[in-house]
């Protein structure tokens, strides 16, 4: 019997130009192709092929089989359960999954978790990043989302550019009947007010990922152009005041509260400190994001000359001392940037071939 993965019935993954599930397969949609309604994109000819695929070909294409969930053998909508707080949700996740489990590659279920960028403007100028040039989903297609498809949906999270200068977003916040089970939202910080986090505490869960790359404010100027160190940290300082609240009135944690952190060679040694900032200010995870793109002067990961610069054993021992000393803290993605640090040298490898 064919292993399917269930991400193509359950996912869905809308940016200004492209859309699929929520995965490596997320470009099946792409811009010229995609109509301006949600409702066409999450049913578009290439969605209904790549779930026909998907139950004639299971996982054996190289992204599948390099995804850790597939070869973890996760159960999707299992995991999805708890999050499902309203019976609209309840009953969407049921017919989606009944949809999967019947092999139906036209939906009548919407997705049940939605990841979604708005818009690609911002008040940031951060060089290391595209998504700022000015493309956006269209007005009627947000409208449309939030009307239609944030109350079934169990997962929202919502990204751009910044999601927190969108005007309908911010109207939509202001209407919390149409609310998710969780709502996750990525921002630069630099608008995270008390108006704002108001708001979200009429959200059942919510996810707060805040990006900052650096502490250090000559750092912060170079990564995170056009903001300002001490208002993101004031902003973290209140998201996580408003967290705190909100949690100790539940028996478990509704609110989570992240630091997204993209590891480069100017903000590399700073990864221990950032740990220890991160647990001072109450934060729960601290979460780096591989560098994507063409970035030779940045890129330790790739660039033979960076990583080698970045062999450091000291820092990898400073690392895993944080980890120690830190048990409550989470974090994602050290285990690639370690591997960097602690492995042999690159050049002299390619020399030795
Ligand atoms: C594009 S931003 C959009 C949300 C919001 N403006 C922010 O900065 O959090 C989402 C995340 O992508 C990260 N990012 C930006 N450029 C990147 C790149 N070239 N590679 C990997 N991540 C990048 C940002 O640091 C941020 O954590
Ligand atoms: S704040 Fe976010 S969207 Fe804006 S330029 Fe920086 S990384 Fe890109």
């Amino acid at each position: 019997m064919v292993v399917c993965c269930a991400r193509p019935w359950a996912t869905f993954f809308l940016q200004p130009k492209i859309a699929g599930p929520e995965c490596g397969l997320y470009e099946t949609v792409l811009g010229e192709r995609r109509g301006t309604s949600l409702s066409e994109t999450w049913n578009a000819p290439e969605m209904v092929d790549l779930r026909a695929q998907a139950l004639a070909q299971g996982t054996d294409r190289s992204i599948c089989r390099s995804c850790r969930e597939v070869s973890a053998k996760t159960v999707l909508y299992d995991s999805l359960i708890p999050f499902a707080v309203t019976d609209r949700q309840r009953l969407n996740l049921g017919m989606n999954r009944g949809e999967f489990e019947s092999s139906k590659i036209a939906l009548a279920s919407n997705p049940a978790c939605l990841s979604v960028d708005l818009w690609y403007r911002c008040n940031f100028r951060c060089p290391l990043c595209s998504l700022n040039q000015g493309d956006a989903l269209a007005e009627a297609e947000v409208i449309e989302l939030f009307e239609q498809y944030a109350e079934t949906a169990v997962h929202l999270h919502v990204s751009g550019g910044e999601p927190l200068l969108h005007p309908i977003f911010l109207d939509y916040l202001a209407r919390p009947e149409k609310a998710p089970g969780s709502l996750s939202i990525t921002t630069n910080g630099s608008l995270l007010d008390d108006s704002i986090l108001d708001r979200l505490t009429a959200f059942h869960f919510v996810n707060l990922h805040v990006s900052i790359d650096s502490f250090n404010p000559a750092t912060f100027l170079q990564l995170r152009t056009g903001g300002d160190l001490k208002n993101v940290v004031d902003a973290i300082r209140l998201a996580v005041r408003y967290k705190q609240v909100v949690n100790s009135r539940s028996r478990s944690p509704l609110w989570y509260v992240a630091l997204n952190v993209v590891p480069t060679s100017l903000n590399l040694d700073e990864l221990p400190s950032i740990l220890f900032r991160a647990a001072e200010l109450g934060v729960d995870s601290v979460d780096l994001c591989p560098l994507d793109g063409d970035h030779p002067g940045y890129d330790f990961m790739r660039y033979p000359e960076l990583l080698d610069e970045a062999k450091n054993k000291p820092l990898a021992e400073a690392i895993r001392d944080a980890f120690r000393v830190l048990p409550g803290l989470e974090t994602s993605g050290f285990d690639r940037v370690l591997q960097c640090i602690e492995g042999p040298s690159v050049m002299q490898c390619r020399g030795a071939t």
